[in-house]
């Protein structure tokens, strides 16, 4: 079994200084657990503007975590500060591999633009050619889906079928995964299971049909446990007491 656990949307910035509160709460929440995870995915807006202040702050608090961690950029990061604050991710496409598990961690960012799109096709599929016979999870920072909340929706994925396209052909791929909606959501997708992650920050309001509205709720993070080519995710809330039963 490989727990793959994933914070996303992080928006850290020294104006604020609850969110990386919100973010030290979530890395004590990790090193809490009694089977630790394997390795930890940012999925993106790691920062809020993308300042190299910014990221020094996020590498402050990462730096209690003992096991690997491996970011990817939201549309609120700067991908080459990002690259800079984390010098041993070789380009803004890269794989690792966690405990057995490829991580596949894609840049969906498009420069001036909330929403984005999978920038390197060729890229993923080459990848994930490589290791046919390996479970892999695709990471990301727009979800490849609309979660049917169309002031969410409208700053989505363009042309997910590219990446559908991709997916379909490389049955290893046991999830793809996203941030940027501030909420966990699942859907199926091109064959594999695609999901959203929490965010550290603050969660958004997916009541359909409501104004957009943010809930004072507590911070969230994603748990991926993946044997072979089986996955569960759970959202775990930030900050609950572990009452024996
Ligand atoms: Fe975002």
């Amino acid at each position: 079994m490989t727990i793959l656990a994933q914070l996303s949307d992080l928006h850290l910035t020294e104006d604020d200084p609850s969110r990386v509160r919100s973010l030290r709460e979530a890395v004590t929440a990790l090193l809490d657990l009694s089977t630790p995870p394997d390795g930890v995915v940012l999925t993106g807006d790691l920062t809020d503007h993308g300042r190299p202040t910014e990221y020094a702050l996020l590498r402050a608090e990462l730096d209690r975590l003992p096991m690997p961690v491996h970011p990817l950029p939201g549309n609120h990061d700067d991908v080459g500060a990002l690259l800079a604050a984390f010098p041993a991710i070789p380009a803004a496409n890269y794989a690792v591999t966690v405990a057995g598990v490829r991580l596949l961690c894609c840049d969906s960012t498009v420069s001036g633009q909330d929403g984005g799109e999978l920038s390197d096709p060729e890229w993923l599929d080459a990848a994930l050619a490589e290791e046919p016979g390996t479970p892999a999870v695709v990471a990301m920072h727009h979800p490849p889906f609309d979660i049917g909340v169309g002031w969410i929706d409208e700053m989505g994925h363009a042309r997910p079928e590219r990446l559908a396209a991709v997916i379909a052909r490389h049955p290893q791929v046991v999830r793809v995964i996203a941030g940027h909606v501030h909420a966990g959501s699942v859907r199926a997708f091109a064959g594999t299971v695609a999901t959203t992650c929490p965010s550290t920050y603050r969660q958004l309001d997916i009541d359909r049909g409501g104004r957009p509205a943010v809930l004072d709720a507590p911070p969230g993070l994603a748990l991926h446990f993946i044997d072979g080519l089986s996955a569960v995710t759970h959202f775990r809330p930030v900050g609950g007491t572990r009452v024996p039963v």
